[in-house]
């Protein structure tokens, strides 16, 4: 048995793109959201679950680093990740302060999993984290009788385990699925039913989890109703290629696709596949076939055939589900003729880069009209000229950005492309195989493995 994460070799450097194509078929890695949530609760499950395809970016091999400081041992066996569930009162009070990395979702999430735990802990974060807010999870927490303190509303993160939480009606103010998790994890300590509602739909991966572990739950609308104190088991599961992901190789497929790209194995969660529809809506040839009737998380196969794009307004109401796929559509809206518009986006701003900013800059960088406002963007499309940019160390920005060399009419250099490792490790080798032109870069190098 391994307490170690999983050991992947880190690139550390920038990424030249000049020209080439995408094509073929494409496999990305599982999905980052559900390998967080899927690694919680089967920690606090009884026995051993077996996850395929667990994502393996920095994100999660922080949410396994951190469940190891609670004294949930896990192992790899080839691609498989078992996770030792030590149930849902057999967390141990870590001997530090736990370093959720740049990832947000394992610090939301874990404020749920603590506050109702018989010690205390401090989540910290690196920069980029350390900047995101916090209060927005600690605040509607702390209605259940949770002792939690922000530093100026963020990072780091103090919980004064309270195991008497009191379930009841919770209503989020943010449409964060985060946040709705964390309130959902908290949940499954208190007496009673607990209500959690956001005033929007969230990604409903956390919902779609707990019966196969268990534990039973009603959704009324946006609400999840779940019964504290129930036994959580073990399960076996594997985890669908991650949209997200996928969501640069569509892009690129419309923009430089060589015949048709088929991305196989991938999660069509309807909460996380609002980029097919504003594409498709843009213009784009792209066509879905489910292959999971009655599993717990769609999946299936998208197919996208080069397309001329157009610009669109994008409607509100798929902000949510889009939210993650904002880089990538910037970058087909640069490429698209005519105007794009995002409104009611305020929330890119809060994302591991100000997303709207980083987006803006690099793009007019590329010689690309765009205007930006408080909660969006208007992006004309037109002629992207190539040359270098930086991804503020945004993995999703770096990854979109580096879709732009594909088209620019000189090559286009990303910086600080080792983020891409927060969730994509692979990526480069990936468009490398599909067909882009990637100029050998003398400064990546293979870092230290991993601890
Ligand atoms: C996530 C929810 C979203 C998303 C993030 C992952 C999740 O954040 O942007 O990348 O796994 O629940 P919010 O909850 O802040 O909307």
């Amino acid at each position: 048995m391994s307490s170690g994460s999983h050991r992947h070799a880190a690139e550390v450097g920038c990424l030249t793109i000049a020209g080439g194509h995408v094509g073929g078929t494409i496999s990305v890695p599982g999905d980052k959201s559900i390998s967080h949530r899927v690694a919680m609760l089967a920690a606090l499950a009884s026995g051993t679950s077996t996850i395929r395809r667990f994502c393996n970016g920095d994100d999660c091999l922080a949410t396994l680093s951190a469940l190891n400081s609670l004294g949930v041992e896990h192992a790899w066996d080839d691609q498989v990740l078992s996770i030792y569930g030590v149930g849902r009162d057999g967390l141990n009070a870590p001997g530090v302060a736990i370093d959720c990395g740049n990832s947000g979702t394992t610090m939301r999430l874990l404020c749920g999993l603590l506050a109702p735990q018989d010690f205390s802990t401090t989540l910290i974060g690196d920069e980029s984290l350390s900047r995101r807010p916090m209060e927005r999870v600690a605040e509607p927490l702390r209605e259940m009788g949770a002792r939690i303190t922000t530093t100026d509303g963020g990072p780091p993160v103090r919980i004064d385990g309270n195991p008497q939480l009191r379930a009841g009606r919770i209503e989020i103010e943010v449409a964060s699925a985060q946040v709705k998790t964390a309130l959902t994890l908290a949940s499954l300590y208190a007496d009673g039913e607990s209500r959690v509602s956001t005033p929007g739909m969230v990604r409903d991966h956390t919902e779609r989890l707990l019966p196969l572990f268990g534990c039973p739950i009603r959704t009324e609308g946006q609400a999840t109703v779940v019964r504290g104190h129930v036994e959580l088991q073990a399960i076996e599961f594997s985890v669908p290629g991650d949209i997200s992901a996928a969501a640069f190789f569509m892009v690129a497929a419309c923009l430089a696709g060589h015949g048709v790209t088929r991305i196989v194995d991938v999660g069509l969660n309807p909460g996380r596949s609002a980029l097919i529809r504003l594409l498709q809506d843009m213009g784009a040839r792209i066509e879905v076939s489910e292959h999971s009737a009655g599993a717990a998380e769609p999946t299936g196969e998208i197919h996208i055939w080069p397309s001329d794009l157009t610009g669109i307004d994008v409607p509100k109401d798929v902000v949510a589900p889009a939210i993650d796929e904002f880089p990538a559509l910037c970058v087909a809206a640069a490429c698209a003729d005519g105007e794009t518009t995002i409104r009611g986006a305020g929330e890119l701003r809060f994302k591991e880069s100000d997303r709207i900013e980083t987006m803006a800059v690099a793009l007019r960088t590329l010689g690309v009209f765009v205007e930006t406002s408080s909660d969006g963007l208007l992006i004309r499309g037109g002629d992207i000229s190539g040359g270098t940019v930086d991804c503020a160390g945004d993995h999703r920005i770096a990854m979109a950005l580096s879709i732009l060399g594909l088209v620019s009419r000189d090559s286009l250099t990303v910086t600080g492309t080792e983020c891409i490792q927060t969730s994509f490790p692979g990526f480069q080798d990936l468009l490398a195989k599909a067909g882009a032109n990637i100029i050998g870069n003398p400064e990546i190098q293979i870092s230290a493995e991993k601890p």
